[in-house]
């Protein structure tokens, strides 16, 4: 990597128990890993191997029993506004236009500058014309591109997203992800995304951690050193692809 990148967000030696029915379960160990700022990265695993976990941590609402998360070098311990979670559409306010979930998180902002953000973020996700619409009335797509207006319109340190588009359809996730990868280049900010499809980590990640369960550690970290949008068709694609699915324990998978 090179001198001109700064680190946002790092994970020191985390590791992480629940206590399950009085018996202590290590959900993560020794977690290592440094986030450059503007960076995209993909949290890759099977299910229950600590990704919602290392995010909970990331964004203040876990507290890890060793090591520590600092952004920006200060260390992690309460929730803050600067730390946005984007999760699947239920995460929109129904009662609320699409106008006023997106204002939600700018009560503190002055009405003027408040009004600017919200039309520019509201236009940046692709809903203009939709600010006076109700969450019912907006397909599941679109209540996403609200989720991720709401989320960019505080201006946040770090976007943490926790498998934001698994309630969608196919075509519509595929579309999503152009359009989230669209969005973050225009933006740039650091991304912590969790995913469990290879496929969606491959087309969104500058890097892909490869997490393995009971314990949840770092199997890999797989850089993806490929343009956007990326040729799904391509043989570093494929190869790449090949390479998580046998980190993941997958045969067979082509
Ligand atoms: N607050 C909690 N109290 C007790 N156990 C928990 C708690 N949070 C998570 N766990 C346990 O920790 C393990 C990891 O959970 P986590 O939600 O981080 O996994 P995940 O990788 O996000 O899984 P999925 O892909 O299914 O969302 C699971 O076994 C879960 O039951
Ligand atoms: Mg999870």
């Amino acid at each position: 990597m090179s001198n001109s990148t700064k680190s946002k967000v790092i994970f020191d030696r985390v590791s992480k128990s629940f206590d399950k029915r009085g018996e202590e379960l290590c959900v993560l160990e020794d977690i290592n890993l440094e986030v450059q700022e503007g960076e995209f990265i993909c949290l890759l695993g099977p299910s229950g191997c600590g990704k919602s976990t290392m995010l909970n941590i990331a964004g203040g609402f876990e507290r890890p029993d060793t090591g520590s998360v600092t952004i920006d070098g200060v260390e992690i311990v309460e929730p803050s506004d600067k730390r946005v979670f984007v999760f699947q559409e239920y995460g929109i306010f129904p009662w609320a236009s699409v106008w006023d979930n997106v204002c939600l998180g700018l009560r503190k902002v002055p009405r003027a500058e408040r009004d600017r953000v919200a039309q520019e973020t509201i236009d940046l996700v692709g809903l203009t014309g939709f600010e006076k619409a109700y969450p019912m009335e907006l397909s599941g797509g679109m209540k996403q591109r609200v989720e991720v207006a709401r989320a960019l319109a505080v201006k946040p340190d770090v976007i943490f997203m926790d498998e934001p588009f698994g309630a969608l359809d196919s075509l519509t996730r595929l579309t999503m992800r152009s359009e989230l990868i669209r969005i973050w280049k225009q933006e740039k900010p650091t991304i912590l995304f969790v995913t469990h499809d290879v496929d969606e980590s491959i087309q969104l990640a500058d890097r892909i951690v490869v997490l393995s369960s009971r314990p949840g550690r770092i199997a890999a970290i797989i850089d993806v050193d490929l343009a956007h949008p990326r040729d799904l068709a391509s043989e570093q694609y494929s190869k790449i692809k090949g390479e998580l699915y046998e980190l993941l324990g997958v045969k067979d998978w082509g």
